[in-house]
């Protein structure tokens, strides 16, 4: 093993983690994580907008509830935004050590909400997504889907588990029309990258999604 002869294997794989509001994704990205360290691979964990001092700041901009007027562009460039600084000082110099880094959300979700959600333009997200993320792809994207009103119940129960109850966001408290234009967004783009998705019913205990999700990511990893 690795870690005994304490020569450690590079594995520099990029896998990120997406779905719609209350999907549990951000609980099985902590679980990853546990079972990666367990095996002495090294990894990052991270999300966007929030993976840098930049993206928090930017994430206060794009998340105010008073920020109702925001409007679709500007969120687009926005989160773009946030992108550049986390490839380019995050995800690129963790996978230059060789490390796994394992992101929660990343371009999938621009493509899903500002493109099928606020119904931007593709091609003009492809040109600034692509200049952002230095057409940094994942190799791995887990699809955590289920139905929107079930997640929604569950991001709900979540802020209401806050101090402050009123806490749901500028996306959360959209239309329910909304966030099921994001969650066929996913899986239309899903059904066009077939290679690099996995679905995972995120409609069951949080135990056997995490077995699927350590099932998919073994197999990249010991590819
Ligand atoms: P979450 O990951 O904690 O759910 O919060 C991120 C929110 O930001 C979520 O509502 C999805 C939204 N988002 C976009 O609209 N576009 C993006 O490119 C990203 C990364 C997130």
């Amino acid at each position: 093993m690795a870690f005994l002869t304490g020569r450690i294997k590079p594995v520099n794989k990029f896998i990120t983690f997406e779905g719609i509001e209350g999907s549990g994704k951000s609980t099985q990205i902590e679980l990853a994580v546990a079972y990666l360290r367990e095996k002495a691979i090294p990894c990052v964990v991270t999300r966007e907008p929030t993976g840098t001092d930049i993206g928090m700041k930017i994430a206060d901009i794009l998340f105010k509830r008073e920020h109702g007027h925001l409007c679709a562009e500007a969120e687009l460039l926005l989160f773009c935004a946030a992108r550049a600084q986390h490839v380019r000082t995050v995800i690129q110099p963790a996978l230059r050590e060789g490390k796994v880094v394992l992101c929660d959300r990343f371009s999938d979700a621009t493509y899903a909400y500002q493109g099928a959600g606020r119904g931007l333009d593709r091609e003009i997200i492809r040109i600034i997504n692509d200049y952002s993320a230095v057409h940094t792809r994942p190799d791995l994207t887990l699809l955590f889907d289920l139905p929107v009103e079930a997640g929604l119940k569950r991001a709900t129960a979540r802020n209401n588990r806050l101090d402050d109850p009123a806490a749901s966001d500028r996306f959360e408290r959209e239309t329910l029309e909304f966030h099921r234009r994001i969650r066929e967004g996913y899986l239309e783009i899903l059904k066009n990258s077939p290679e690099r998705f996995r679905l995972i019913d995120a409609d069951r205990n949080i135990d056997a999604i995490q077995e699927d999700v350590r099932r998919h990511i073994s197999a990249l990893i010991k590819q």
